[in-house]
Protein backbone atom coordinates (compact mmCIF):
# COMPACT_ATOMS: atom_id res chain seq x y z
CA UNK A 1 0.00 0.00 0.00
CA UNK A 2 2.97 2.52 0.86
CA UNK A 3 4.57 1.40 -2.30
CA UNK A 4 1.79 1.91 -4.24
CA UNK A 5 1.28 5.87 -2.90
CA UNK A 6 4.55 6.55 -2.90
CA UNK A 7 4.39 5.62 -6.61
CA UNK A 8 1.58 7.45 -7.39
CA UNK A 9 2.81 10.68 -5.54
CA UNK A 10 6.28 10.59 -7.65
CA UNK A 11 3.98 9.86 -11.26
CA UNK A 12 1.41 12.49 -9.81
CA UNK A 13 4.33 14.92 -9.22
CA UNK A 14 5.91 14.25 -12.10
CA UNK A 15 3.03 14.53 -14.04
CA UNK A 16 2.08 18.19 -12.50
CA UNK A 17 5.47 18.99 -13.92
CA UNK A 18 4.60 19.06 -17.46
CA UNK A 19 1.23 20.50 -17.03
CA UNK A 20 1.60 23.72 -18.94
CA UNK A 21 -1.47 25.48 -18.66
CA UNK A 22 -4.49 25.89 -16.48
CA UNK A 23 -6.70 23.50 -18.75
CA UNK A 24 -4.50 20.89 -18.08
CA UNK A 25 -3.63 21.49 -14.39
CA UNK A 26 -7.81 21.11 -13.97
CA UNK A 27 -7.30 18.08 -15.56
CA UNK A 28 -4.86 16.60 -13.72
CA UNK A 29 -6.99 17.72 -10.35
CA UNK A 30 -9.39 15.95 -11.07
CA UNK A 31 -7.72 12.84 -12.52
CA UNK A 32 -5.31 12.51 -9.19
CA UNK A 33 -7.08 14.72 -6.07
CA UNK A 34 -10.83 14.63 -7.41
CA UNK A 35 -13.45 13.46 -5.62
CA UNK A 36 -13.11 10.00 -7.94
CA UNK A 37 -9.41 10.23 -8.52
CA UNK A 38 -6.74 8.14 -8.33
CA UNK A 39 -5.96 8.85 -4.64
CA UNK A 40 -9.64 8.22 -3.58
CA UNK A 41 -9.51 5.05 -5.15
CA UNK A 42 -6.57 4.03 -3.37
CA UNK A 43 -7.85 5.69 -0.07
CA UNK A 44 -10.30 2.97 -0.68
CA UNK A 45 -7.98 0.64 0.34
CA UNK A 46 -7.53 1.48 3.24
CA UNK A 47 -10.61 -0.52 4.65
CA UNK A 48 -9.02 -3.74 3.71
CA UNK A 49 -6.06 -3.69 6.08
CA UNK A 50 -5.27 -5.14 9.57
CA UNK A 51 -6.58 -2.31 12.21
CA UNK A 52 -3.06 -2.12 13.68
CA UNK A 53 -1.44 -0.59 10.38
CA UNK A 54 -4.20 1.51 9.55
CA UNK A 55 -3.60 5.00 11.67
CA UNK A 56 0.04 4.64 10.07
CA UNK A 57 -1.02 3.77 6.24
CA UNK A 58 -3.57 7.11 7.22
CA UNK A 59 -0.73 9.06 8.13
CA UNK A 60 0.71 8.31 4.96
CA UNK A 61 -2.18 9.09 2.75
CA UNK A 62 -2.66 12.52 4.64
CA UNK A 63 0.83 13.35 4.49
CA UNK A 64 0.77 12.80 0.57
CA UNK A 65 -2.27 14.34 0.04
CA UNK A 66 -0.40 17.70 1.76
CA UNK A 67 2.35 17.26 -0.74
CA UNK A 68 -0.13 16.76 -3.30
CA UNK A 69 -2.70 19.63 -3.01
CA UNK A 70 0.58 21.98 -1.68
CA UNK A 71 2.33 21.14 -4.99
CA UNK A 72 -0.93 22.06 -7.29
CA UNK A 73 -1.29 25.35 -5.95
CA UNK A 74 2.14 25.82 -6.43
CA UNK A 75 1.35 25.23 -10.00
CA UNK A 76 -1.89 26.89 -9.85
CA UNK A 77 -0.02 30.16 -8.63
CA UNK A 78 2.64 29.73 -10.89
CA UNK A 79 0.37 29.40 -14.22
CA UNK A 80 -1.82 32.28 -13.28
CA UNK A 81 1.20 34.03 -12.80
CA UNK A 82 2.13 33.40 -16.72
CA UNK A 83 -0.97 33.57 -18.15
CA UNK A 84 -1.49 37.26 -16.61
CA UNK A 85 1.94 37.92 -17.97
CA UNK A 86 0.94 36.56 -21.44
CA UNK A 87 -2.20 38.74 -21.51
CA UNK A 88 -0.30 41.73 -20.56
CA UNK A 89 2.14 41.58 -22.76
CA UNK A 90 -0.42 40.81 -25.76
CA UNK A 91 -2.23 43.98 -24.68
CA UNK A 92 0.87 46.30 -23.91
CA UNK A 93 0.72 49.67 -25.20
CA UNK A 94 3.36 51.88 -25.97
CA UNK A 95 3.11 54.76 -24.66
CA UNK A 96 6.09 56.56 -26.50
CA UNK A 97 4.01 55.99 -30.12
CA UNK A 98 2.63 59.66 -31.51
CA UNK A 99 -1.13 59.52 -30.95
CA UNK A 100 -3.76 59.59 -33.93
CA UNK A 101 -4.83 62.86 -35.24
CA UNK A 102 -8.38 63.08 -35.00
CA UNK A 103 -9.97 63.82 -39.02
CA UNK A 104 -10.87 67.52 -38.40
CA UNK A 105 -14.05 68.24 -40.55
CA UNK A 106 -14.10 71.34 -43.02
CA UNK A 107 -16.76 73.46 -45.17
CA UNK A 108 -17.74 71.83 -48.85
CA UNK A 109 -16.32 73.92 -51.85
CA UNK A 110 -19.64 74.99 -52.51
CA UNK A 111 -20.22 76.01 -49.08
CA UNK A 112 -17.11 78.39 -49.46
CA UNK A 113 -17.83 79.53 -52.33
CA UNK A 114 -21.29 80.33 -51.86
CA UNK A 115 -19.83 82.39 -48.36
CA UNK A 116 -17.40 84.30 -50.81
CA UNK A 117 -20.00 85.25 -52.44
CA UNK A 118 -22.38 86.58 -50.20
CA UNK A 119 -20.12 88.21 -47.85
CA UNK A 120 -18.73 90.09 -51.12
CA UNK A 121 -23.13 91.23 -51.59
CA UNK A 122 -23.65 92.01 -47.95
CA UNK A 123 -20.92 94.26 -47.93
CA UNK A 124 -22.87 96.01 -50.30
CA UNK A 125 -25.59 96.12 -48.51
CA UNK A 126 -27.32 93.04 -49.58
CA UNK A 127 -29.42 90.35 -47.10
CA UNK A 128 -28.88 86.80 -47.71
CA UNK A 129 -32.24 85.21 -47.89
CA UNK A 130 -33.35 81.50 -48.71
CA UNK A 131 -36.53 80.21 -50.89
CA UNK A 132 -38.00 76.26 -51.19
CA UNK A 133 -36.84 74.17 -52.92
CA UNK A 134 -40.16 72.51 -53.86
CA UNK A 135 -41.68 75.18 -55.52
CA UNK A 136 -45.34 76.18 -57.15
CA UNK A 137 -45.31 77.00 -61.10
CA UNK A 138 -46.70 80.42 -59.46
CA UNK A 139 -42.96 81.82 -58.96
CA UNK A 140 -40.97 79.65 -60.57
CA UNK A 141 -42.74 81.12 -63.64
CA UNK A 142 -45.92 82.59 -63.78
CA UNK A 143 -44.97 85.74 -61.89
CA UNK A 144 -41.80 86.04 -63.73
CA UNK A 145 -43.40 86.84 -66.55
CA UNK A 146 -43.66 82.96 -68.43
CA UNK A 147 -47.01 81.96 -68.83
CA UNK A 148 -48.29 78.38 -69.14
CA UNK A 149 -47.70 77.91 -72.77
CA UNK A 150 -44.84 80.58 -73.30
CA UNK A 151 -41.59 78.87 -75.79
CA UNK A 152 -39.34 80.41 -72.89
CA UNK A 153 -40.14 77.29 -71.03
CA UNK A 154 -38.11 75.30 -72.90
CA UNK A 155 -34.94 77.49 -71.22
CA UNK A 156 -35.94 75.36 -68.46
CA UNK A 157 -36.09 71.63 -68.27
CA UNK A 158 -38.50 70.76 -65.66
CA UNK A 159 -38.70 68.21 -62.99
CA UNK A 160 -42.63 68.28 -61.37
CA UNK A 161 -42.97 66.69 -58.01
CA UNK A 162 -47.04 66.95 -58.57
CA UNK A 163 -47.83 68.34 -61.85
CA UNK A 164 -49.10 71.09 -62.71
CA UNK A 165 -48.45 72.96 -60.27
CA UNK A 166 -46.05 71.88 -57.80
CA UNK A 167 -42.30 71.25 -59.03
CA UNK A 168 -38.54 71.58 -58.26
CA UNK A 169 -37.22 74.92 -58.86
CA UNK A 170 -35.39 75.22 -62.02
CA UNK A 171 -33.30 78.60 -61.10
CA UNK A 172 -33.54 81.03 -57.65
CA UNK A 173 -35.91 83.39 -59.75
CA UNK A 174 -38.78 82.32 -57.86
CA UNK A 175 -37.49 84.66 -54.91
CA UNK A 176 -37.67 87.55 -56.23
CA UNK A 177 -41.37 87.62 -56.25
CA UNK A 178 -41.77 85.87 -53.00
CA UNK A 179 -39.23 88.69 -51.49
CA UNK A 180 -41.50 91.42 -52.76
CA UNK A 181 -44.53 90.09 -52.30
CA UNK A 182 -43.74 90.25 -48.79
CA UNK A 183 -41.79 93.70 -48.60
CA UNK A 184 -41.92 97.28 -49.83
CA UNK A 185 -38.63 98.73 -51.79
CA UNK A 186 -36.12 98.73 -51.58
CA UNK A 187 -34.87 95.75 -51.91
CA UNK A 188 -31.37 94.50 -51.75
CA UNK A 189 -31.27 90.43 -52.07
CA UNK A 190 -29.02 87.69 -52.54
CA UNK A 191 -30.49 83.95 -52.46
CA UNK A 192 -28.36 81.26 -52.39
CA UNK A 193 -30.04 77.90 -53.06
CA UNK A 194 -29.76 74.34 -54.78
CA UNK A 195 -31.93 74.07 -57.96
CA UNK A 196 -32.90 71.35 -60.28
CA UNK A 197 -32.92 70.42 -63.55
CA UNK A 198 -34.12 67.28 -66.18
CA UNK A 199 -30.95 67.40 -67.55
CA UNK A 200 -28.29 64.58 -68.67
CA UNK A 201 -24.99 65.65 -66.68
CA UNK A 202 -21.48 65.82 -67.98
CA UNK A 203 -18.46 68.10 -66.96
CA UNK A 204 -20.53 71.49 -66.89
CA UNK A 205 -24.44 70.17 -66.07
CA UNK A 206 -25.64 68.42 -62.85
CA UNK A 207 -29.40 68.05 -62.40
CA UNK A 208 -28.61 69.66 -59.63
CA UNK A 209 -26.55 72.45 -58.87
CA UNK A 210 -26.41 75.68 -56.49
CA UNK A 211 -27.67 79.01 -57.93
CA UNK A 212 -27.18 82.64 -56.18
CA UNK A 213 -29.50 84.83 -56.91
CA UNK A 214 -29.68 88.44 -56.79
CA UNK A 215 -32.34 91.35 -56.80
CA UNK A 216 -32.38 95.19 -56.23
CA UNK A 217 -35.46 97.44 -56.35
CA UNK A 218 -35.77 101.03 -55.57
CA UNK A 219 -36.43 104.47 -56.81
CA UNK A 220 -33.94 105.74 -60.11
CA UNK A 221 -32.00 101.90 -60.19
CA UNK A 222 -30.62 102.17 -63.61
CA UNK A 223 -28.61 99.32 -65.86
CA UNK A 224 -25.42 101.04 -64.48
CA UNK A 225 -25.58 99.79 -61.12
CA UNK A 226 -26.27 96.57 -62.75
CA UNK A 227 -22.75 97.48 -64.37
CA UNK A 228 -21.06 98.66 -61.63
CA UNK A 229 -21.94 96.48 -59.09
CA UNK A 230 -21.63 93.26 -61.03
CA UNK A 231 -18.37 94.17 -62.01
CA UNK A 232 -17.28 95.08 -58.72
CA UNK A 233 -18.04 91.46 -57.68
CA UNK A 234 -15.85 90.18 -60.64
CA UNK A 235 -13.14 92.03 -59.37
CA UNK A 236 -13.23 90.84 -55.95
CA UNK A 237 -13.90 87.03 -56.67
CA UNK A 238 -10.74 86.90 -59.50
CA UNK A 239 -8.24 89.96 -59.77
CA UNK A 240 -8.66 93.42 -59.41
CA UNK A 241 -7.83 94.43 -62.91
CA UNK A 242 -10.43 91.98 -64.58
CA UNK A 243 -12.75 93.19 -66.98
CA UNK A 244 -16.41 92.66 -67.46
CA UNK A 245 -18.50 92.65 -70.74
CA UNK A 246 -22.11 92.89 -71.48
CA UNK A 247 -24.07 91.42 -73.75
CA UNK A 248 -27.73 91.20 -74.73
CA UNK A 249 -29.36 87.72 -73.81
CA UNK A 250 -32.97 87.08 -73.14
CA UNK A 251 -34.92 86.24 -69.92
CA UNK A 252 -38.40 87.06 -69.97
CA UNK A 253 -38.03 88.28 -66.60
CA UNK A 254 -35.82 91.14 -67.32
CA UNK A 255 -35.95 93.90 -69.98
CA UNK A 256 -33.18 94.32 -71.13
CA UNK A 257 -31.26 91.18 -69.90
CA UNK A 258 -27.62 90.67 -70.61
CA UNK A 259 -24.89 88.17 -69.97
CA UNK A 260 -22.29 89.02 -68.24
CA UNK A 261 -18.22 87.72 -69.17
CA UNK A 262 -14.85 88.67 -67.13
CA UNK A 263 -11.85 88.74 -69.25
CA UNK A 264 -10.01 85.04 -69.29
CA UNK A 265 -8.04 85.36 -65.77
CA UNK A 266 -5.75 82.34 -67.40
CA UNK A 267 -4.79 84.36 -70.39
CA UNK A 268 -5.88 87.61 -69.94
CA UNK A 269 -7.94 88.35 -72.82
CA UNK A 270 -5.57 87.29 -75.28
CA UNK A 271 -7.17 83.75 -76.11
CA UNK A 272 -6.63 80.27 -74.56
CA UNK A 273 -8.13 76.93 -74.19
CA UNK A 274 -9.94 77.87 -71.07
CA UNK A 275 -11.97 80.96 -72.79
CA UNK A 276 -12.18 78.90 -76.20
CA UNK A 277 -9.96 81.65 -77.43
CA UNK A 278 -12.47 84.28 -77.35
CA UNK A 279 -10.39 85.87 -74.16
CA UNK A 280 -14.13 85.93 -72.51
CA UNK A 281 -15.89 83.48 -69.77
CA UNK A 282 -19.18 84.23 -69.75
CA UNK A 283 -20.40 83.62 -65.38
CA UNK A 284 -24.09 85.27 -65.25
CA UNK A 285 -27.45 86.04 -66.66
CA UNK A 286 -28.71 89.69 -65.57
CA UNK A 287 -31.04 92.45 -66.66
CA UNK A 288 -33.76 95.02 -65.95
CA UNK A 289 -36.58 93.71 -63.87
CA UNK A 290 -39.14 93.52 -66.27
CA UNK A 291 -42.64 96.37 -65.41
CA UNK A 292 -44.72 92.90 -65.70
CA UNK A 293 -42.78 91.19 -63.13
CA UNK A 294 -42.97 94.49 -61.00
CA UNK A 295 -46.58 94.91 -61.55
CA UNK A 296 -47.35 91.15 -60.52
CA UNK A 297 -45.88 91.35 -56.94
CA UNK A 298 -48.07 95.09 -56.69
CA UNK A 299 -45.09 97.14 -57.11
CA UNK A 300 -45.43 100.50 -59.21
CA UNK A 301 -43.26 100.54 -62.50
CA UNK A 302 -43.60 103.75 -63.07
CA UNK A 303 -42.04 104.85 -59.72
CA UNK A 304 -39.55 101.27 -59.11
CA UNK A 305 -36.99 100.15 -60.91
CA UNK A 306 -35.08 96.97 -60.42
CA UNK A 307 -32.35 94.80 -61.60
CA UNK A 308 -31.20 90.87 -60.94
CA UNK A 309 -29.00 88.39 -61.32
CA UNK A 310 -28.26 84.79 -61.44
CA UNK A 311 -24.99 82.96 -61.17
CA UNK A 312 -23.67 79.63 -60.91
CA UNK A 313 -21.54 79.29 -57.85
CA UNK A 314 -20.23 76.12 -58.67
CA UNK A 315 -19.26 77.85 -62.05
CA UNK A 316 -17.58 80.59 -60.05
CA UNK A 317 -15.72 77.81 -57.99
CA UNK A 318 -14.31 75.68 -61.39
CA UNK A 319 -13.14 78.78 -63.05
CA UNK A 320 -11.61 80.11 -59.92
CA UNK A 321 -10.15 77.24 -58.62
CA UNK A 322 -9.20 75.62 -62.15
CA UNK A 323 -11.80 72.69 -61.58
CA UNK A 324 -12.38 70.24 -64.66
CA UNK A 325 -15.73 69.02 -63.80
CA UNK A 326 -18.90 69.95 -61.79
CA UNK A 327 -18.99 66.28 -61.20
CA UNK A 328 -16.35 66.63 -58.71
CA UNK A 329 -18.82 68.76 -56.07
CA UNK A 330 -21.69 66.12 -56.06
CA UNK A 331 -19.55 62.77 -55.49
CA UNK A 332 -17.58 63.21 -51.89
CA UNK A 333 -14.03 62.29 -52.58
CA UNK A 334 -12.00 63.29 -50.24
CA UNK A 335 -8.96 63.80 -52.04
CA UNK A 336 -11.06 66.72 -54.07
CA UNK A 337 -12.58 68.00 -50.88
CA UNK A 338 -9.43 68.62 -48.85
CA UNK A 339 -7.67 70.73 -51.35
CA UNK A 340 -10.77 73.57 -49.80
CA UNK A 341 -10.40 75.28 -46.24
N1 LIG B 1 -32.74 82.58 -63.66
C1 LIG B 1 -31.91 82.68 -64.82
C2 LIG B 1 -31.41 81.30 -65.21
O1 LIG B 1 -31.50 80.39 -64.43
C3 LIG B 1 -30.71 83.59 -64.58
C4 LIG B 1 -31.13 85.03 -64.38
C5 LIG B 1 -31.48 85.52 -63.12
C6 LIG B 1 -31.17 85.90 -65.44
C7 LIG B 1 -31.84 86.83 -62.95
C8 LIG B 1 -31.53 87.22 -65.28
C9 LIG B 1 -31.86 87.69 -64.04
O2 LIG B 1 -30.97 81.07 -66.32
Amino acid sequence: MREKLAALQARALAELADVGDLEALEGWRIRVLGSRGELRELQRGLGGLPPAERPAVGQAFNQAKNALEGAFAERQAALNALALERELAAQRVDVTLPGRPPSVGRLHPTTLIIKQITDFFVSMGFQVVEGPEVERDLYNFELLNIPQDHPARDMWDTIYVDPPEVLLRTHTSPMQARVMERQQPPVRVVVPGRCYRYEAQDATHEWMFYQIEGLAVDEGLTMADLKGTLSAFARRMFRPDVRTRFRCDYFPFVEPGVDMSISCHVCNGVGCRVCKGTGWIEILGAGMVHPRVLEMVGYDPERYSGWAFGMGPERIAMLKYDIPDIRYFYVNDLRFLEQFR
